[in-house]
């Protein structure tokens, strides 16, 4: 085994040993990040919810890292920009052109990024449960059912290339599509709204799955609160569905 190999493995087996040891049933605190009108919500589980699906460990540096630094960035922007603080976030992401070039593209990532970890961390709940209702039905008429749309999904987001996100969106009439984005890019910049998404960063599963990404995307549908979903549904087709 070559020493790079070695290395590899030694930083692998160090970042299990250390979600191993991190304290059982911690809530996730939001991180400091600079004062502003952009918060970190807090997660309504604790870290270690999703275990063995998801480590505590990822979710930690998932959601106080990863997701507090597009908020302590959307924050420093805010200082010189304060209208980003006061607009609703699908207005903002459906309009970037409306916004000055010097911070457009930094908006696009950060506020993009908020916006989809915020809509990821309410869709997944800790109790593991099923679709039914609308949803389910939904699900039947356009996606061709539930073990077609999980295979689906799961190649979707198998095919993003590099960084990205695996979503389902619905229309305002209720319809569903699979759908991938780059980077920290999301429907709402398409005018639309995400039933609900997946992410297929390498900081939402690699401390656990490594280069594994298939088995992160089949064991995460255990972590989805299909009672999130069927609210968010319902939100979708009043037109009252934020982020
Ligand atoms: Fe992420």
């Amino acid at each position: 085994m070559s020493s790079l190999s070695r290395r590899h493995l030694f930083r692998a087996a160090a970042g299990l040993a250390a979600a191993a040891a991190t304290p059982r049933a911690v809530l996730a605190q939001a991180p400091a990040a600079a004062a502003g009108p952009f918060t970190v919500p807090p997660l309504p589980y604790p870290t270690n919810a999703f275990e063995p699906h998801i480590d505590a460990r990822t979710m930690e540096i998932h959601h106080d890292k990863h997701h507090g630094a597009y908020v302590a960035n959307l924050n420093a922007i805010a200082k010189t920009n304060p209208q980003l603080g006061t607009s609703a976030v699908p207005d903002i992401l459906g309009n970037l052109n409306a916004l000055n070039d010097d911070i457009k593209f930094a908006v696009r990532n950060n506020l993009g990024g908020h916006a989809n970890h915020t809509m990821f961390w309410e869709i997944m709940g800790p109790n593991g449960s099923k679709p039914e209702g609308e949803v389910l039905a939904a699900i039947e008429r356009d996606l061709g059912g539930m073990e077609k749309f999980q295979t689906d999904f799961n190649a979707a987001g198998g095919r993003q290339f590099g960084s990205g996100w695996v979503f389902v969106t619905v229309t305002k009439d209720g319809k569903l599509a699979i759908e991938t984005r780059p980077n920290q890019d999301t429907p709402l910049m398409d005018g639309k709204r995400a039933l609900l998404g997946n992410d297929v960063w390498e900081h939402a599963y690699y401390l656990n799955y490594q280069n594994r990404r298939a088995d992160y995307l089949k064991a995460w549908w255990n972590t989805v609160n299909w009672s999130k979903v069927a609210e968010r549904y319902a939100a979708a087709r009043a037109g009252t569905l934020g982020v």
